[in-house]
């Protein structure tokens, strides 16, 4: 949606890697701009773009297979330089005239890379051996005409190549994993020595585009927005704020699965700070209401999303339906959609409550869809929002009916909102909020002995949660000190009426899941 146009750019084709997407943002921490297109955008269109370079991602085909991906073969002409990754590497050679073929063994994480050359690409590397991340079952076996090596392994012949009067390169290992040695510096130098591009993107010209691009596009109408308090909403919504003021109108719908305190603290902060248009629907009885009886998982977030869809249609009608409709969609979430149209589509399977029907009346506007996660939250900074709001945990849509295992009732819900809360304050109070993805509590129907007041008695029982992860695909339990578990244990069983045994889940994802419905 909002393009940067003045900067250097670098184009990334997408062949459906898993690291396709962290290219573009290793690209952009070089401060030049990059976006990533499906593999398959011909050469024209990507002219389009200007581009300085262009980047080859990886991906999970093999350029034997039929309906491999390929790109238009009009891209290694396009005088601009060219570096395929993995996947990339191994279409080049194979489009140019070289031979790929299955490797004998194949080569999967961390792997010792020998430097031949470090004139270029691996310039500034003064050592012979670096460890590289290695994820592939083919490899080049002869070079096309006019390429050299210049990096191996011991079962990667030309793991490094590349043609000096054709600037063009391939690594079969994968330099924007964070496990790469030097990978960072290897990608700087596709970028600024070998692309020559101007390290002139930041956040804050991010903002100042944007804010013109959003006003180009909505001109006078106006533009509605799904506010959650969740980082990504609220950037969304303070970014068009600025571009078009009061003409926004934002929706604060709770659902009466919010955490403690969180509608006061999301109006005080759009309200009576950020001084915005917000309209607060208290819709707790509807949701509740519908959510009685119902146990299972999926039932519960499907009515949970379709009750959303009502209320938010119900009120854009009565102030008169916007045009434009606001969403904080980040670069992941396009990349799950599948609007590249690339095969990384296939993933992950995405979680949509509180997202429109097809049918929507809305033009979409997605001011973030460039961002991710990190990205979102400098760029939050940027913005004036307060650290309250950007360094908050991310929280899904359907609320606390996900953390409430079996039927949502009033005793549950109030249960394990008083136990988030301590289990959130506690971190806090430790030091360690910032440091995880996700910590709160699960309650379900399993009840335990306790001593309550003077007196044997069933309670309930109290799963505390916490995860650390990368993204939320994958995660492993917090190893929180015991002290602090003692804390948050005690507290949940002498403050939340009710409890009797508080429980910690070590289980990772996957097997399991962050949140248990
Ligand atoms: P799971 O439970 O699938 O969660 O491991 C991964 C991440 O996604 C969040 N999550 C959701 N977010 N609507 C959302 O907006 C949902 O229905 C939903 N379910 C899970 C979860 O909190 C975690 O960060």
């Amino acid at each position: 949606m909002i393009e940067e146009q003045k900067h250097d750019t670098i184009v990334v084709l997408d062949f459906g890697g898993q690291y396709s997407h962290l290219i573009t943002r290793r690209v952009r921490e070089c401060n030049v701009y990059s976006e990533l297109l499906p593999y398959n955008m011909p050469a024209e269109k990507i002219l389009e773009k200007d581009p300085k370079g262009i980047i080859l991602s990886g991906g999970p085909a093999s350029v034997y297979e039929k309906d491999a991906p390929v790109c238009d073969p009009k891209v290694f002409d396009l005088k601009v330089p060219v570096l395929g990754i993995c996947y990339g590497l191994q279409l080049m050679a194979h489009m140019l005239g070289g031979k790929v073929s299955r490797a004998r063994k194949r080569e999967f994480g961390k792997t010792e890379l020998e430097i031949l050359d470090n004139s270029d690409l691996f310039f500034g590397i003064n050592r012979k051996k670096i460890f590289c991340w290695m994820s592939h079952s083919d490899i080049v076996e002869t070079l096309p005409q006019g390429f050299e090596t210049i990096a191996r392994t011991e079962n990667c012949p030309h793991a490094a190549v590349r043609s000096k009067d054709r600037k063009l390169f391939g690594v079969q290992f994968h330099p924007e994993v964070v496990h790469t040695e030097f990978g960072k510096q290897i990608i700087e130098n596709f970028v600024i020595r070998i692309c020559k591009c101007r390290p002139t993107w930041k956040m804050e010209n991010f903002v100042d585009e944007a804010i013109r691009k959003i006003r180009s596009v909505i001109k006078d109408d106006r533009a509605i927005c799904a506010l959650s308090g969740g980082v990504d909403s609220s950037t969304a919504a303070v970014l068009v704020h600025k571009a078009i003021g009061d003409r926004l109108v934002c929706v604060f719908i709770n659902h009466g699965l919010l955490r403690k305190n969180e509608p006061e603290e999301v109006l005080k902060i759009f309200r009576d700070k950020l001084k915005m248009n917000v309209i607060y629907v208290d819709a707790s009885e509807r949701f509740l209401k519908r959510l009685k009886g119902v146990t299972d998982p999926e039932e519960k977030r499907k009515i949970i999303g379709e009750e959303f869809i009502k209320v938010f249609t119900e009120v854009a009608e009565k102030v008169g339906r916007p045009k434009w409709l606001v969403q904080g969609t980040l670069y992941p979430d396009v990349i799950e959609s599948a609007r590249t149209e690339s095969p990384a589509s296939r993933i992950k399977t995405h979680h949509n409550v509180g997202g429109l029907p097809p049918w929507t009346p809305f033009k979409i506007l997605e001011p973030l869809r460039m961002l991710y996660k990190d990205e979102v939250r400098k760029l939050a900074r940027v913005l004036g929002l307060p650290e309250e709001i950007v360094k908050r945990h991310p929280f899904p849509g359907p609320g606390l009916a996900v953390r409430i295992i079996g039927e949502v009732t009033p005793e549950k819900l109030r249960i394990c909102r008083e136990a988030s809360y301590i289990v959130e304050e506690e971190l806090k109070k430790a030091g360690l909020y910032d440091k995880v993805w996700q910590a709160f509590a699960i309650v379900g129907d399993d009840k335990a002995v306790g001593i309550l007041g003077d007196q044997r008695a069933l309670g309930h029982i109290v799963i505390v949660r916490i995860v650390t992860s990368l993204d939320g695909m994958t995660a492993d339990w917090a190893r929180i000190p015991y002290e602090v578990l003692e804390r948050i244990s005690n507290r949940i069983t002498n403050e939340v009426e009710g409890v009797t045994w508080v429980a910690y889940a070590i289980s990772s994802k996957p097997p399991a899941t962050i949140e248990p419905c």
